[in-house]
């Protein structure tokens, strides 16, 4: 059987030189692929006790919904500002140029729920922290961050020590 490392396409200098850019969808594209990645993602949660699952637009989408699903859990999607028709709570996180912000419907956490955040990647980890306050602040607790893919040369568990952080594939470089 294939690891889930093969099926990651690696594309260099992109998207910028120096860069070597981790490829979320040509795993998708195999269903052996999209298999492996969940199941593998899913086990990551062996044994943990939890309420709901946190994902983060847009790839986050893509790996947390089939995890809480076959949990059975409830999903909460993290979007980008303006997309949330109700009461929202948001947070803002730098980018290599400026900033973002992100939001979550304020009643989708409720105190003391125990929540895994997922994401397809951590790189600096600036995405999943600001999800992380903003469960934070509507009083959930956050019991773990899982990821695909993580970018280890970027130093984002340095700014998560206070996590659980676990991923399947882990990259030495950037
Ligand atoms: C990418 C990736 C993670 C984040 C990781 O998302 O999907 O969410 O960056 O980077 P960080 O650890 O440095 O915060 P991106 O913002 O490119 O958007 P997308 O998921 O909509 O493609
Ligand atoms: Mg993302």
């Amino acid at each position: 059987m294939k690891k889930l490392e093969e099926y990651v396409r690696s594309i260099p200098d992109f998207p910028e030189p120096g860069i070597i850019f981790r490829d979320v969808t040509s795993i998708l594209q195999d269903a052996d692929g999209l298999k492996l990645a969940i199941d593998s993602l899913q086990g990551l949660l062996e044994g943990l006790d939890f309420d709901v699952v946190v994902g983060t637009e847009s790839r986050g989408f893509i790996f947390g919904v089939p995890v809480a699903y076959n949990l059975h859990k409830p999903f909460v999607p993290v979007r980008k500002k303006g997309k949330l028709p109700c009461e929202t709570v948001e947070a803002s996180y730098e980018l290599e140029y400026g900033s973002a912000v992100i939001e979550m419907h304020r009643d989708s956490i409720k105190p003391g729920d125990r929540v895994v955040l997922v994401d397809d990647l951590i790189a600096t980890g600036g995405t999943i922290e600001a999800c992380a306050r903003m469960v934070e602040g509507l009083g959930g607790e956050v019991v773990r961050m899982i990821f695909v893919m993580e970018l280890a040369g970027l130093n984002g568990r340095d700014r998560l020590k206070k996590y659980d952080v676990a991923s399947v594939i882990r990259y030495e470089g950037k």
